[in-house]
C-alpha cells in the first residue's frame, strides 16, 4: 500500500517572525519550534541579525550605540553582509537537508527599519536582496502585529528584568527611537503585509502567550498540511 499524502514527511521549510519591538517574537519562535518538534520535523532555530558566528560578531557591532552604522544605507549593508553568510553557512545547508528553518526576523526587518521608516530607497533594498537572497525567500512570514505603545513598554520591563542590579540600563540603538519611529515601522510592516499577503500572515500580538501559540500553530499545520497535534 503507497502512504497517503497526509502521512508524508513535508520537505523543509522557511518560516521567518517579524515585527516591531516587544511583540514577542522570540518568545512565539521557540513556540513554534516546540510544536513542529514534537510533530516529528527536525527544525533549525536561528536569528537576524546574527545566526553565523560572523553574523553574530556583527549583529555585535550593529546593536552597540557607540560604533554603530548611522545611515540606513550603511545599516542595511551591514544587515545584508551578516545575512549573506547566515544563508551560506546556516539557512541554504539546513534547508538542503530538509530542516526547518524558524528565522527571528530577516529581510523584511531591513525593508522595514531602513527602507519604509528609515527612508532607504527600497528600489536599491531590492537590488541588494536579490544579490543576497535570491530565491531562499520565506515560504511564510509570521508577522505580529501590537501597538508599539504597548510593545515598548514591555520591551522596557524586559531590560529591567535582565539587568543587574545597578547595571546601567540603555535601549540598543534600534529599540532607543522616538515613538513616532516605532509608528512608522507598525505601519510599514502592516503595508508590507498587504502587498505580499500569500506570504505574510498577520496575528494580533496583544492576546494571550499561549493563546496566540495555539493560533501560530493552526495557521502553520494548515498552511503546510502537517498533522494537528
Ligand atoms: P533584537 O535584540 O534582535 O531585537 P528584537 O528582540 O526586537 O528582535 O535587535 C535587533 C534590532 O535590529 C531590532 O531593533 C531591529 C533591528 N533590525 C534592523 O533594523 N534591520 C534588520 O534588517 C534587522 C534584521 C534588524
Amino acid at each position: 500500500m503507497t502512504e497517503s499524502s497526509d502521512t508524508v514527511t513535508p520537505r523543509g521549510q522557511f518560516i521567518t517572525f517579524e515585527g516591531g519591538e516587544g511583540t514577542g517574537k522570540s518568545t512565539q519562535v521557540a513556540h513554534l519550534a516546540v510544536r513542529l518538534r514534537a510533530a516529528g520535523l527536525t527544525v533549525t532555530l536561528t536569528r537576524e541579525p546574527g545566526g553565523s558566528a560572523f553574523a553574530e560578531r556583527l549583529r555585535a557591532i550593529i546593536l552597540d550605540q557607540t560604533v554603530a552604522p548611522t545611515s540606513p544605507l550603511a545599516q542595511a549593508l551591514s544587515f545584508y553582509a551578516a545575512r549573506a553568510d547566515h544563508l551560506d553557512v546556516i539557512i541554504r545547508p539546513a534547508l538542503a537537508t530538509n530542516q526547518w528553518v524558524l528565522c527571528d526576523r530577516f529581510a523584511d526587518s531591513t525593508r522595514v527599519y531602513q527602507g519604509a521608516a528609515g527612508g532607504l530607497d527600497q528600489a536599491a533594498l531590492g537590488a541588494l536582496d536579490t544579490l543576497v537572497v535570491g530565491d531562499t525567500q520565506p515560504a511564510l512570514t509570521i508577522l505580529l502585529d501590537l501597538d508599539p505603545k504597548v510593545g515598548l513598554a514591555r520591551a522596557d520591563r524586559r531590560r529591567q528584568t535582565a539587568a543587574t542590579p545597578g547595571a546601567f540600563l540603555r535601549a540598543d540603538t534600534f529599540e532607543g527611537r522616538h515613538l513616532e519611529f516605532h509608528q512608522r515601522l507598525r505601519d510599514g510592516f502592516l503595508a508590507l503585509a498587504k502587498s505580499e499577503p500569500h506570504r505574510i500572515a498577520i496575528f494580533d500580538a496583544f492576546q494571550n502567550e499561549l493563546v496566540l501559540a495555539d493560533q501560530i500553530w493552526r495557521h502553520v499545520s494548515a498552511r503546510f498540511r502537517l498533522a494537528a497535534s
